[in-house]
């Protein structure tokens, strides 16, 4: 007889554990535990009202950005559940200027795991969606002993799996292990996430175009003209602009509808030549999952997932979402068009 409540993420993990012959089981108690975070942060996010876990929580990260509350929390539930199941050599934060190694007396595993805890930090007092973005490697060191940064710093496709959660008018978790990409919605009567969207596919081209344009004139000439482009009466069919300031939640939404998300380096930050968004713990895994959904992420120039990181913090131009609109955009910004 059917499960009365169709499919949990554990079972969907599984199944595609069961369809890899390599796969050992390390790699479903990793993102199970992940998954056990995940709801811990929902919880959080969803009484944060009620609860003294709004506003600024007094230090700035190594983003030089002030710290939320829960940035903080988000933060020390992922570290501090992830460094006991004995999967992990390594792992890396956004919030953490270094490498977070796993503690002395727990276990090393063969994967490394990198996330940004809460992503539209922005958002979290104003009850907009925010969320948690993560990408998984494997170790490249022999050995059992702690991961280094050799282990984290890995181009964007040498990622096994990637993937966000999103906590907004409901908490989903959406991911990729190279199968496509599958989206699950927690039912929180039984506390599981329930597979709601399977197989998702981005639309080829989008109707949607998302980015902040206060910074229009730190812009290049190109990325402007590309702007103008989707703002135009001549372009058929029309753009509609929509911006949530919340990566996760501007990227799910074009994953869903199609469309194009863009952090172009500007001119504003001598300091940020790149832009604003980091490669390793945002564009990194976002560009697995929109591969796998059929879309492309790029700098502008080259695909993201591409590029050999020099740095754990190392920031890029973001240009992501629906493949044609994409490539429309590396067209302006080189010039092309
Ligand atoms: P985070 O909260 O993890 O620092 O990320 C915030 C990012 C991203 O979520 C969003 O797309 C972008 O900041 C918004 O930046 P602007 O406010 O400059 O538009
Ligand atoms: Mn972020
Ligand atoms: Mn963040």
């Amino acid at each position: 007889m059917k499960s009365s409540i169709g499919m949990t993420v554990t079972e969907h993990i599984l199944k595609q554990q069961r369809e890899s012959p390599e796969a050992t089981g390390a790699f479903t108690q990793l993102i199970s535990e992940l998954i056990v975070a995940a709801k811990i942060i929902s919880r959080e996010v969803n009484k944060a009202g009620i609860a003294d876990i709004l506003g600024y929580a007094g230090h700035r990260n190594i983003q030089d950005e002030e710290v939320q509350k829960l940035d903080d929390f988000a933060n020390h539930t992922i570290i501090q559940r992830m460094s006991h199941i004995g999967q992990l050599c390594a792992m890396a934060s956004e919030e953490n200027a270094d490498i977070i190694h796993i503690p002395a007396n727990y276990p090393k595993g063969k994967y490394v795991l990198i996330f940004d805890p809460l992503d539209g930090s922005s958002n979290i007092d104003v009850n907009v969606s925010i969320g948690t973005i993560f990408g998984i490697y494997r170790r490249i060191t022999e050995g059992e002993e702690d991961g280094t940064l050799t282990d984290v710093l890995q181009a964007g496709h040498k990622q096994v799996a990637a993937g966000y959660f999103i906590y907004g008018s409901s908490t989903m978790m959406v991911y990729t292990t190279g199968k496509g990409v599958h989206g699950f919605t927690l039912f929180p009567g039984i506390g599981e996430f329930l597979l709601s969207h399977e197989d998702i596919r981005i639309p080829e081209r989008g109707k949607i175009f998302s980015v902040n344009e206060s910074y229009y004139n730190y812009w290049t000439d190109g990325v402007r003209r590309l702007v103008d482009h989707f703002k135009s009466p001549d372009t058929k069919p029309a753009y509609t602009a929509r911006y949530i300031g919340s990566l996760v939640s501007d990227f799910h939404r074009n994953l869903l509808k199609g469309g194009i998300f863009m952090y172009p380096a500007d001119t504003r930050d001598p300091k940020k030549p790149h832009g604003k968004l980091r490669l390793m713990c945002e564009a990194n895994p976002l560009a697995f999952v929109v591969k796998e959904a059929g879309g492309y992420a790029s700098t502008g120039e080259k695909p993201i997932l591409e590029i050999e990181p020099e740095e754990l913090h190392q920031r890029v131009p973001l240009f992501i979402g629906s493949r044609k609109d994409v490539e429309l955009a590396e067209k302006y910004v080189q010039g092309q068009a």
